[in-house]
This record gives structure tokens, sequence and C-alpha cells, in this order.
């Protein structure tokens, strides 16, 4: 019997898409991205830098948000006693500005612990004159760490968390792209020896410029004393924007002022919304003109920042009421997670010939 053209193009398209499904070009591709919980509370450089961005992501990819808590503890191995407050901390952090749980599957690192077993796999593959030459390593040490095997092997662990769940993109700042690019490397030399198991990560660097510190320097740092949080109080928001560092040679409020690289027209420029643009552009014009004091424009900064909190806030309170609502949506992301880092680890045991008994 011969076929109608129509039943033909309709039996091609369907093995078309067929083939395509098992090649797995319709599936969304998975980006996994993380924070080391040593420290309970985001600031608004944190945001700029990392948070938005994520929550822009989870509509397009498959999310993971990892709480690196194993790499917490290469520098914070003194501290495990503030790992359950910073958890929550970020946590509530995450689900305060937009991440969603229906999106996004939130993971406690140590928790996966074939995170480790992989680990090790992937050490046998790594040069140790890799670890040593990490301008992360060296700038840590710098800093006072400890020259722990677990502070050198540090790239290997996020290898492992990386290619777990085989993750395709891997958001981060500057500072962390070599770790990815290593993870890229190890995936690449893994699959050459043992056959095809993991998909190639790529780092995906944010176009974001890092938000100045309330006293003008160049980061915004817990550590610096110049952050402003995402739960500070309204108060505490106005009483940081006050004393803000603005333009140093502007003395009295008729002296032309600089608007370029002043934090106070960098962050009206990050916080402000649609409606507040002309204002802002307003703003600019008289101050470089000298027709506006500093006090104005920062008690416009204020009210603007405290408008950009305010969802912020209302959604962490609600969150907040509900601790255990909190920890099980962070116990089933983890649960999630974990099956997808065994049916890994059986490919990686397998393709290794370590899997003796089921052979
Ligand atoms: N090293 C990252 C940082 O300090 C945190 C992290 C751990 C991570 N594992 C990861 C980031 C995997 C991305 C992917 O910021």
């Amino acid at each position: 019997m011969e076929l109608g053209g129509n039943t033909i193009l309709k039996k091609n398209m369907k093995r078309i898409l067929t083939l395509r499904q098992a090649q797995g070009e319709n599936a969304r591709k998975r980006i996994l991205t993380g924070d080391r919980p040593t420290y309970d509370s985001f600031h608004l450089g944190n945001y700029i830098g990392s948070l938005k961005n994520r929550v822009k992501l989870q509509d397009e990819y498959e999310t993971y948000i990892l709480i690196a808590d194993l790499h917490a503890l290469t520098t914070h191995f003194d501290k495990t006693g503030d790992l359950g407050q910073n958890i929550r901390g970020l946590m509530l952090g995450y689900l305060s500005v937009g991440l969603d749980p229906n999106k996004a599957t939130f993971v406690l690192q140590s928790q996966v612990p074939e995170t480790t077993e992989l680990a090790y796999f992937l050490g046998i593959l790594t040069p140790r004159a890799v670890l040593e030459r990490q301008p992360a390593l060296k700038e840590k040490l710098d800093q006072g760490e400890q020259d722990t095997f677990a502070l050198y092997s540090y790239p290997v662990l996020m290898a492992a968390d990386i290619l777990l769940p085989k993750a395709n993109l891997v958001p981060v700042g500057k500072d962390q792209k070599a770790h990815v690019e290593f993870a890229r490397d190890i995936a690449i030399k893994f699959n050459n020896l043992y056959g095809q198991v993991f998909p190639l990560p790529e780092p995906l660097i944010g176009e974001v410029p890092t938000l100045p510190g309330t006293d003008g320097q160049s980061k915004m740092g817990k550590s610096l004393g110049n952050a402003i949080f995402l739960t500070d109080s309204p108060d505490e928001v106005e009483k940081k924007v006050m004393s803000m560092y603005t333009d140093p040679k502007r003395i009295h409020s008729t002296d032309p002022g600089t608007v370029e690289g002043n934090p106070v027209f960098i962050y009206l420029d990050a916080f402000g919304s649609e409606n507040d643009k002309a204002q802002i552009t307003n703003y600019k014009d008289q101050y470089t003109k000298g027709q506006v004091g500093d006090i104005e424009v920062k008690k416009y900064l204020t009210k603007i920042l405290n408008n950009f909190l305010d969802p912020i806030r209302k959604k962490r309170a609600q969150y907040e009421k509900q601790p255990e609502l909190v920890d099980r949506i962070l116990k089933e992301g983890t649960q999630k997670a974990r099956s997808e880092a065994k049916k890994t680890l059986e490919e990686v045991t397998k393709a290794m010939k370590l899997d003796y008994f089921n052979q």
C-alpha cells in the first residue's frame, strides 16, 4: 500500500523528533552554581554580581544551586558551629530574591556523599602541578589560610560538584573561571580514557560590573565593613546611605560634582526601576552643575534602595515563619540531586571497571 505524502512526512518528523530526544537536543541545558556557607546574609554586591542573574537563568535552564559546605570547611574548619545558621541564611536569601523552588533545585553538598567519591576518581587524573598553579590557592595562602590537602584539592571537589549532575553551564565570577576550566579539562581527560560519560561544562561569566562598597572601595564585602545587606532594616539602609562616600572633592552643594565612579550614582543606576530613570538622569545633571546637595540625592537613594528591598523583606519574612518549609525545599532538592549523582557515579565506576561484582 502506498502511503500518502502527508503520512510519510509525519512518519519522518516523528523519527527526527525521537532522534533529537535521544541525542538530548531537546533537553534543557543544566546549570549549576553555588556558594560557600561562610556567611548568613547576602549583600547588594552579591545580588548584582550573581543572584540577579540566577533568577533570570532559572526560567531558561534547569538550575541547580549548591550550598558548598565542604568547600566552606577548607578555610572555616574551626567554625563548623556556624554552618547551620549560614545554610539557613543562604536559603532564606535565595528564596527572598525570587529563586523559585519549582524551577531551581537547592542542594546541600555534604549530603551528596557521591561528591567526595567522584572527587577521588577525578584526583587520579589530576597532576599535582596543576593544583599547585591555581591562582585562587596562592591568594588564599597569601591571606594566611592553612596549607592543607583540602585547600589544594579545592578545584577537584568543585569539578565533582559540576560533573556529578552533568552540568553544561556554570555561572561564576571571574575568580572562579579557572576552576570551571579545570573541570572541563578533567572531563575531557576522563572521557578520552574511559569513554564518554561527561558533557563538557563551560563557565558562564556575567558581564556585570562589580558593585563598589559604601566607602567607595572597588568591591563591596562583608569583611570590608562596607556592605548593605538584603536583611538590613529601612533605618539601617538610611544610616549607611547617609554616611556613604561620594565625591571627596565636593565641599559645598554648589560645587560641581562628579557622577562618574560615584557610588551613590552607581547604586542609583543599579537599583532604580524604569520609573526612576528620568529622575536619576535629572539628579546626575544637577549634581554635575552644583545644583543639588549630597543629602538630597542620598535621601532619594535611600528611598530607591528601600523600594527595591521591600518585596525581598516581605518574602523573607514569609519564609522565616515557615522554617520547616525551607528545610524541606533544601532536603527535597538534595534528594533529587543525589539520585542524579548515583546514576552518574554508576556510569563512572562502570566506565572505570570499578564494578567488579556487577561484571
Ligand atoms: N567555589 C565557589 C565559590 O567560592 C563555590 C562553589 C563550590 C561552586 N562548588 C561549586 C560554584 C560548583 C559553582 C559550581 O564561590
